[in-house]
């Protein structure tokens, strides 16, 4: 058997060590072939590749983004939004071309859903679920989101000292797209006083009333993680206008910090190196059985898979009695 892998959507720590583990089991176990394809789907159309050998696959687990290359490109939608009889031709031959009999994605949401599109076009695909911002649908998690927790955490762990020095608010905004995973993780496991994430409405009244509460008990420093996808007015950053609003409404003196890329960089943390080699281990286990339109997903704590067609188009989201939520409003944590 041939299998091609790409990687696709925005990079997360954890690529590598997937790309890793499916070459690996790939070649030494069941004796197949690999094929790497560059910068995702339009790899496939530009004939971007390289045959794989079991070296290509050493010095793999602990790197950071991949080794093939990403895109954020969506070439597969556009050519059957078009209607491209020619691309969509042109996409299939070189599929045969390069005698790939099973494609493995790996990628978010984007991904997931034009490896369903992929599949609908009679072309055997399996998805690899990986993302920091933990919202793919239909997988309890994806390698990358706690590499990204750590690092948002131990951000957090360092805005206290400074909180504390200057008796300060300090607002830091964390990334997640629409969902509000890495704020919530972060936020609690950084002992933040006030998350914000998406899912749930907020008011600035309150949080500039749990911050003046706090004054009011003495606690001298607050820190407040805020999801990128919280919603402000005129679409400003939401941690320019929750730092704005504090500083007008309480006077306290308030810093923002926005943490950005560093928490798609760098290495995976052995949590996520191990899942993402299982992961694409157990993408493989489904290519020798040729179950195929499906992707590897965590399933009540097991690696299992789900049908690309339930996973297309849906985000999984931070439900409001999520626990660790629930232990956070319990121990006087501001949600909002
Ligand atoms: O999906 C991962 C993510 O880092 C989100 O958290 C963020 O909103 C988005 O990607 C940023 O995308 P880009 O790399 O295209 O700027």
């Amino acid at each position: 058997m041939r299998i091609g892998i790409l990687s696709s959507g925005g990079d997360c720590p954890g690529i590598n060590a997937t790309i890793r583990g499916v070459g690996k089991s790939a070649i030494v176990h069941y004796g197949f072939e690999v094929v790497g394809i560059h910068n995702g789907f339009s790899g496939i159309l530009n004939k971007e590749y390289e045959v794989m050998t079991e070296d290509s696959f050493s010095g793999l687990l602990h790197l950071g983004g991949t080794v093939l290359g990403t895109s954020r490109d969506k070439p597969v939608k556009k050519m059957l939004k078009h209607q491209d009889e020619e691309a969509i031709a042109r996409f299939k031959e070189n599929i045969r071309e390069m005698q790939i009999d099973c494609l493995l994605c790996i990628g978010g949401n984007g991904t997931q859903k034009t490896a369903a599109k992929v599949s609908a076009l009679g072309i055997p695909v399996i998805g690899i679920p990986k993302t920091i911002d933990n919202d793919i649908w239909g997988t309890e998690v994806s390698f990358g989101f706690y590499t990204a927790v750590d690092i948002a955490t131990e951000a957090i762990d360092r805005l206290h000292t400074t909180a504390s020095s200057h008796k300060r608010a300090m607002v830091i905004e964390v990334m997640g797209h629409r969902a509000g995973w890495i704020a919530l993780h972060a936020g609690m496991a950084g002992g933040g006083d006030v998350i914000l994430i998406p899912e749930l409405a907020y008011d600035i009244n309150a949080v500039c009333d749990h911050l003046n509460a706090r004054v009011a008990q003495g606690k001298k420093h607050s820190i407040l993680v805020v999801a990128e996808g919280i919603e402000t007015p005129l679409g400003m950053k939401p941690a320019e206008y929750i730092t704005q609003e504090i500083a007008l409404r309480t006077g306290l003196e308030t810093r923002k910090t926005i943490l950005g890329y560093v928490q798609r960089g760098g290495s995976p943390s052995s949590f996520d190196r191990n899942l993402a080699t299982r992961l694409g281990g157990y993408a493989i286990e489904m290519a020798a059985r040729g179950c195929f339109g499906e992707m590897v997903a965590v399933r009540n704590g097991t690696i299992d898979s789900i049908p690309l067609s339930e996973v297309a188009g849906k985000l999984k989201l931070v439900s409001p009695d999520d626990p660790l939520l629930i232990q956070g409003r319990r121990m006087g944590v501001c949600f909002g």
